[in-house]
């Protein structure tokens, strides 16, 4: 098991390139199997779950090779409907495998997924959307199998946005009969990542980023080359220990107008922000002052993958910031940590008041999931003395050369196995 060892106080200057996002990699190598042909995927970032996505897609007959950053997956021999429960259990994203799998096989089989521990994490919307286009599910010790004789299209309207439940109708309903409408669907940019890859690879998907998503069903799909979009939450979280330690950094790699919420709190925190050639520049002199209210919600809206992060920001600012979070339930374990380093926190039910303090002093903490640990990583970097960070397994599951960006920034940051 390896930890952190962090230095803190130092400002940061400097520019870091944003890794392919994770998110959008997850469901575009579920995709993959959808055909027959080569798919090669660049710039795949080296973290645990999308190595953990490729041994699902190795396990079920395919051939994967790495080569550089590309991923190239052959699954013309893909032989299993079955998603091994050992895997599913690590990685919550084994569940995109469903709709992919599904599509290949009329079939497939998969445990309950796991992922991060930051909530209940239901899958009923996944499961009602496949219903609807024609997939009989039983559901029995830990077990969900789905069996369609063919898939047809439908309307089908979300109770809610989810990212995953749209990314994996979608994966249903690509080479279904007839056209597919998903009402209320998610607007991140993964999902239109999704599209783009899929219409690459042949497909008819219109509308992603709009809330309505057309599918009109085709009959196959051929062999891609294909680079995926920037990771957004990577990014932000190297813009928030910029803003928070005080620096200045020029992101490379992500839109702004895809981390447009998090730009529009930082500049309110008092952080001076441009872009200029593609890059996002942002400066600040380290002494921010409280945004009153941060809410999170689905993109638009204030990334919940970024709550923990930005959270950590918000210990040190002047004032007090009142952080709500609407998507997951047990996202603020990470706050017990920052307390230990001296802030100042109360948590009730979806709400945490944060009351900013002069400065964190060093302590060890413990990672308890992928962007809580993130934030004691960030909160490491601008408290003072001596900090360190316990289980990196989780914040490996999300940041290619964590340590390696940071320390070009001018970080004091150490990884040592114990
Ligand atoms: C994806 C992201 C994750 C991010 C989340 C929200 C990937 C691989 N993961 O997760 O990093 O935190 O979006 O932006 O892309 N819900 C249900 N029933 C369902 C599905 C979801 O009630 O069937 C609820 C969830 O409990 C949660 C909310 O909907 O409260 C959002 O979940 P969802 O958008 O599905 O997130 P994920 O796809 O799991």
């Amino acid at each position: 098991m390896d930890k952190y060892i962090i230095d803190g106080g130092e400002k940061l200057y400097g520019e870091v390139e944003a890794q392919c996002a994770k998110n959008a990699v997850l469901p575009l190598l579920a995709a993959s199997v959808l055909t027959d042909e080569q798919v090669k995927i660049r710039g795949v970032p080296p973290i645990a779950d999308v190595e953990n996505m490729l041994r699902i897609l190795s396990e079920v007959g395919c051939n994967v090779r790495r080569q550089k950053d590309c991923a190239i997956i052959d699954s013309s021999n893909a032989v299993s409907h079955e998603i091994p429960p050992r895997l599913t259990k690590e990685l919550r994203s084994s569940v995109f495998m469903l709709g992919s799998v599904l599509t290949r096989f009329r079939r497939a089989k998969i445990s309950y997924p796991g992922g991060c521990d930051i909530g209940l994490r239901p899958i009923d919307l996944h499961l009602s959307g496949l219903k609807r286009l024609g997939v009989e599910i039983t559901e029995e010790g830990g077990y969900i199998e789905c069996k369609a004789d063919k898939l047809v299209g439908t309307e089908i309207l979300l109770d809610f946005p989810s990212v995953g439940a749209t990314e994996n109708i979608i994966l249903a309903a690509v080479k279904a009969q007839g056209i597919t409408v998903i009402r209320n669907s998610a607007k991140e940019p993964e999902i239109i990542d999704l599209q783009n890859f899929l219409n690459a690879m042949g497909a008819s998907v219109h509308g992603a980023g709009g809330g309505t998503i057309v599918i009109e069903g085709v009959k196959k799909l051929h062999g891609v080359d294909y680079l995926p979009i920037g990771d957004r939450i990577e990014a932000g979280t190297y813009l928030i220990a910029v803003a928070s330690c005080g620096g200045e950094i020029a992101m490379k790699g992500v839109r702004a107008e895809n981390i447009a919420a998090l730009l529009h709190k930082l500049r309110e925190n008092g952080c001076k922000i441009h872009t200029k050639n593609d890059k996002i520049i942002l400066e600040s002199n380290g002494r921010l002052k409280a945004v009153p209210l941060v809410e999170t919600m689905p993109f638009p809206g204030f990334p919940t993958d970024l709550q923990a992060q930005y959270s950590a920001l918000c210990t040190t600012a002047q004032g007090t910031t009142l952080m709500v979070e609407n998507l997951f339930e047990t996202r603020y374990k990470y706050a017990g940590e920052l307390k230990r380093m001296g802030a100042d926190i109360t948590i009730r039910d979806r709400t945490a008041v944060i009351r900013g303090v002069a400065k964190l002093h060093g302590a060890k903490t413990v990672a308890g999931d992928l962007r809580g640990g993130a934030a004691l990583v960030v909160a490491g970097l601008k408290a003072e003395g001596q900090s360190e960070v316990l289980d990196l397994s989780h914040v490996d599951r999300g940041y290619a050369d964590f340590e390696y960006k940071l320390k070009k920034l001018g970080a004091k940051i150490r990884r040592v196995r114990i």
